[in-house]
């Protein structure tokens, strides 16, 4: 499994809100990917929760005190600060907003914001209408100028009663955050469109030909281009998959749907990851109500759909398209067909034979095949690793394109 803050110094500030249970959560979360997590906590923080239970959850130190003997001798505000690859204050109250947006260093987690260069995220948590303030709107809005990444709040009901924006993000959402900001930004500026998922081809109301695919390829991808700095939009069939944190998903069911998805998204995109597996026939008619059982013998009629990516490449212009193959056999010659037919630059091509691996599996093995005639062989790895190695090797085949 791929970790992503393995080894990473992270910094968890936490102020005082009721939210400061769920920064516990997030320190847990934190710790299993790998982070070793240093807590800072405010004199108000520690009415809602204990150092004790933040350092049991981390097995580090909690800093609470700018002056405390003890722990200025073992890490130090200091070297806490020139140590952390990336510090989150969550929850961040409106009273944190406001020191911080002026400058002002008044307690550990006020003095390391100022003191670290590492990336900075705070998680604003408060009540609605606090949270709607223009004062505090506009210290949100001063931090942001000043480099910090603000994680909106999330809308629900609220602790005090209320119910609006004002919730702290999900532990899940800083976690992904936090993974982001430790991840060079190596797709910035980049616009990556990725299709994901089956599609389903109606018969009548109640029935469609579809096929086996999950989607995690996709979503995999998908989370990786978020997480290296792209501005990513899913277009997926259907899945159970939760969308990951960043991405814009645009659902669609048939391959018709997904073409006039991609259609619309492609003008606009710098990379395609054509990941879908799109149903290559469709019934030639779709009846409105339910077909009845006969006795006899029955046969479908079936014409093809649209075949997505041979219908857009022509209308290529700054986009790296990449292409996905799957194969049971003559995997190699197969792919290669493709990437020249489809107008690809790239085309992922798997063995869909392999038990534990490719559709609906968590692992999956590649060749990588492009137009420059470069062959690589991904062996066996999880689909969150493969989505790291397919997106290395688009940035690295992208610079050769701009330098032809
Ligand atoms: N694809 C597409 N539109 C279709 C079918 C496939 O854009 N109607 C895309 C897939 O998303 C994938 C690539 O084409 O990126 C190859 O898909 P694959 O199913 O392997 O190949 P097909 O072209 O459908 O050919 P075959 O099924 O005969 O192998």
């Amino acid at each position: 499994m791929s970790r992503f803050l393995q080894d990473k110094n992270i910094l968890l500030g936490l102020t005082g809100g009721i939210a400061c249970y769920k920064s516990a959560e997030l320190a847990r979360l934190l710790v299993r990917e790998g982070a070793e997590v240093f807590v800072l906590m405010s004199q108000a923080a520690q009415q809602f929760i204990t150092p004790l239970t933040m350092q049991s959850l981390t097995g580090h130190a909690v800093a609470t005190d700018l002056f405390a003997l003890s722990h200025e001798l073992q890490i130090g505000h200091i070297r806490l600060a020139d140590m952390a690859n990336a510090y989150v204050i969550a929850p961040a109250t409106a009273d944190v907003l406001a020191k911080l947006s002026s400058g002002q260093a008044d307690d550990v987690v006020t003095t390391v914001a100022l003191a670290t260069r590492a990336p900075l995220l705070v998680a604003p948590s408060m009540n609605v209408n606090m949270f709607e303030h223009p004062l505090v709107q506009r210290n949100v809005e001063r931090l942001r100028s000043a480099g910090y990444r603000v994680i909106p709040p999330g809308e629900g009901e609220l602790a005090c009663g209320w119910h609006g924006k004002g919730r702290l993000a999900e532990p899940a959402v800083l976690l992904a955050e936090v993974e982001r900001a430790v991840t060079p930004q190596d797709l910035a500026g980049e616009k990556v469109l990725v299709t994901a998922g089956p599609t389903r081809e109606f018969l009548d109301p109640v029935r469609f030909l579809t096929n086996r695919s999950s989607g995690k390829m996709g979503f995999a991808l998908a989370a990786a281009a978020w997480r290296r700095g792209a501005n990513v939009i899913l277009v997926a069939g259907p899945v159970t998959l939760a969308t990951p944190h960043g991405v814009e998903r645009r659902d669609v069911v048939s391959a018709e749907d997904m073409f006039e998805a991609v259609k619309q998204e492609f003008p606009r995109a710098t990379i395609l990851l054509m990941c879908a597996a799109v149903a290559d026939y469709r019934p030639a008619a779709r009846q409105n109500r339910k077909i009845k059982k006969q006795k006899a013998a029955w046969s479908l009629a079936l014409e093809p759909t649209v075949d997505i990516l041979a219908a857009v490449t022509p209308h290529k212009e700054q986009q790296f398209v990449v292409g996905f193959a799957a194969e049971t056999e003559q995997l190699e010659a197969s792919a290669q067909g493709k990437l020249q037919q489809k107008g690809l630059d790239l085309v992922v091509a798997n063995d869909v034979s392999q038990p534990g691996a490719g559709m609906e599996a968590d692992f999956n093995a590649a060749i990588l095949l492009d137009r420059f005639g470069g062959h690589l062989a991904l062996p066996l790895m999880s689909k969150i690793d493969l989505a790291e190695a397919i997106l290395d090797r688009v940035i690295e085949l992208r610079k050769r394109v701009a330098g032809t």
